[in-house]
């Protein structure tokens, strides 16, 4: 994979992960990889940094608290099926990367693994986490996503590096 320098990267923030989805890589004794398709890119404390918004519910909500890395993994399309299976089944009762047909592969900045094949992965280190507080909707509208009360943990990476498989996302 190429290393990009993050002012090369080129991403579609309001499509994305909205439409393309990712796969999110927590864990580093025994990594896990999950979908995920809320979440943000930008700046904060002066450094560029992903936003990931995952449930207490998530075998990987452990595995982001006990390690502080992920990878958040952008696949090609032909990866969709992989992408079913990691935002279906979930990795305290299954190995998804045997179930779905991918492979971690070493990260070059952090312990975690990155998924082999993606197209663009970028490396994090957390920084911080927060619990969104139900208390601080405005909009009413937003306890629909909770009928578990099960409300996300926010989850601040500082990007330490981004590589690219193809050049979609950044200069060839
Ligand atoms: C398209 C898609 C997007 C998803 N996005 C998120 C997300 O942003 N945050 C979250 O907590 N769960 C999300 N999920 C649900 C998890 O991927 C799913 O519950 C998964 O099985 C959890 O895996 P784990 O238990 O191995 O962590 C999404 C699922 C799909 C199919």
């Amino acid at each position: 994979m190429r290393r990009l320098a993050l002012d090369e990267v080129r991403l579609r923030p309001f499509h994305l992960l909205d439409q393309e989805w990712a796969l999110l890589v927590g864990g580093c004794g025994k990594p896990n990889p999950m979908t995920v398709s809320w979440g943000g890119f930008g700046t904060l404390w002066n450094k560029p940094v992903v936003t990931v918004y995952v449930r207490p519910t998530r075998f990987t909500f452990g595995l982001l608290n006990s390690h502080p890395e992920f990878t958040l993994n952008l696949v090609p399309g032909g990866l969709r099926e992989a992408l079913d299976v990691c935002g279906s089944r979930s990795g305290r009762d299954t190995d998804k990367w045997e179930e779905a047909g991918i492979a971690p592969e070493a990260s070059e900045t952090v312990a975690v693994p990155r998924v082999a094949g993606a197209e663009l992965v970028l490396e994090c280190r957390t920084l911080a986490s927060l619990d969104l507080d139900p208390a601080r909707f405005l909009d009413p509208a937003l306890e629909k996503h909770y009928p578990d009360k099960d409300y996300h943990r926010v989850f601040i990476g500082e990007v330490l590096g981004a590589f690219a498989s193809s050049d979609r996302f950044g200069a060839g």
